[in-house]
């Protein structure tokens, strides 16, 4: 099948019948119970304040420290806090120092934002999917801004602290602006969030990932740089105005969670990690292991022919590395439900292979696998066994191996 031409727009937000998703990092697990409360009684529609509802931003300045409802703006979800802060700062300076330093791979519209905002993206490789300091630091000098995203999506690593004390420093003594992007803040493994902190920094978060209300568009920026939040405000009320008063009521109420919520979900995504992660290392792949968000990144050959045909043959969804700067792999989100899948009688419908016959798509070795023409395997739960037998070579493709390599490409019955 010939490659085609695919955009995020393709994918973003798909989910019709018979696909399969790893795509947007979009959580399958329901928000809270009580934001659905409000909803019966609630009958306000009028504008709402710019800078956003007072009782959302008294929440939040509990959670950050030296701050009160002015360190805050409610944007339409992380993204316009990330498009407007950088609009400001593209705004405020001369045409001098106007690069943008960003982290390679990166969350795929930091590039296109500070482009828009009539700045220059330059980029830093990262080492092992993790900041490599050294270059940072050459780099950084000539730049009016840099952006980080630690967990990162796509990369699925969480930055050192002494990194981030590191950045924090720089940043502070060369007078940049930082703008720490930590929508996965919640979403961590290994350790806590360790929240940047400087006169110059702007914190971007969000209602997406955290409470899983990605479609209502509830993010916020936190500041102690005043002006850039007065700035912020300003440009807010000549473009997209408030954000939904309905969604911040929501939001509102999502604050009002214990911590027992976030940190169950965080042991279903760890749960979600070690399977894809074992799976896919089990199959030969290169990756880097997650320690925070819902992505991995493999190493995958010809990687856009791969997403291609997995959607046109397979509906399945995945997306190419080259939009997060990463050209040699292959990003899936496991924001996925495979505990049905795990769920005993649960139904494979739709097993699509991620193999040709020469397992050209793969950069592991997989020796025997699989007979030419194996696309499509149909079955129930207990005929893995004859799953493997198909591929004709039991004793390299194991019983797990090929479980696994149906649970990751299968969805429950629909
Ligand atoms: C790193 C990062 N920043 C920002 C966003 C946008 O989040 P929101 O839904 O709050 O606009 C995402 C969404 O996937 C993301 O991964």
């Amino acid at each position: 099948m010939k490659t085609g031409k695919i955009s995020p727009s393709m994918f973003i937000g798909v989910c019709g019948k018979g696909i399969i998703s790893f795509g947007s990092g979009q959580p399958d697990l329901p928000p809270p119970e009580r934001v659905f409360k409000i909803l019966p009684q609630y009958r306000d529609f009028k504008y709402g304040l710019i800078q956003g509802q007072v009782n959302l931003r008294k929440a939040l300045a509990r959670q950050y420290p030296r701050s009160t409802a002015e360190n805050f703006v409610i944007t339409n979800g992380a993204s316009e806090a990330l498009d407007l802060t950088l609009r400001v700062i593209g705004s405020m300076n001369g045409k001098e120092k106007n690069k943008v330093l960003i982290h390679r791979p990166y969350y795929y519209t930091y590039p296109h934002l500070v482009r828009y905002a009539g700045m220059e993206p330059v980029f830093t490789d990262m080492v092992d999917g993790r900041i490599d300091f050294d270059d940072f630091e050459k780099k950084v000098v000539d730049c009016r801004a840099v952006i980080i995203n630690s967990p990162s999506n796509p990369t699925g690593r969480v930055e050192s602290v002494k990194t981030l004390k590191q950045i924090e420093k720089m940043a502070g003594d060369l007078g940049i602006y930082v703008l720490s992007d930590e929508v996965y803040k919640d979403l961590i493994y290994v350790r806590e969030n360790y929240l940047i902190k400087g006169p110059h920094v702007v914190t971007i978060n969000s209602f997406s990932k955290t409470y899983n209300m990605c479609g209502l568009r509830v993010g916020y920026l936190w500041s102690l740089d005043k002006k850039l939040v007065n700035n912020i405000i300003e440009m807010k009320t000549r473009t997209s105005m408030n954000t939904s008063i309905l969604s911040q009521e929501m939001a509102y109420e999502a604050t009002k969670t214990p911590r027992s919520f976030i940190d169950k979900q965080v042991n279903i995504w760890k749960q979600r990690r070690d399977l894809i992660y074992k799976g896919l290392v089990d199959i030969g792949l290169d990756l880097w292991k997650p320690e925070g968000a819902f992505y991995v990144l493999p190493k995958i050959k010809k990687p856009k022919d791969f997403v291609w045909n997995m959607f046109k043959r397979h509906k399945v969804i995945t997306y190419p590395g080259e939009w997060f700067g990463a050209n040699d792999r292959v990003r899936f989100s496991y924001a996925l439900d495979v505990d049905k899948i795990e769920a005993t009688g649960t139904t494979y419908t739709t097993a699509a292979t991620y193999f040709t016959a020469s397992g050209d798509w793969l950069t592991g070795k997989l020796t025997g696998i699989p007979a030419a023409g194996v696309d499509l395997i149909t079955g129930a739960a207990s005929t893995v066994p004859a799953i493997c037998a198909t591929f004709g070579n039991a004793s390299t493709v194991t019983a797990g191996k090929c479980r696994y390599h149906a649970l990751i490409t299968v969805l429950p019955g629909k």
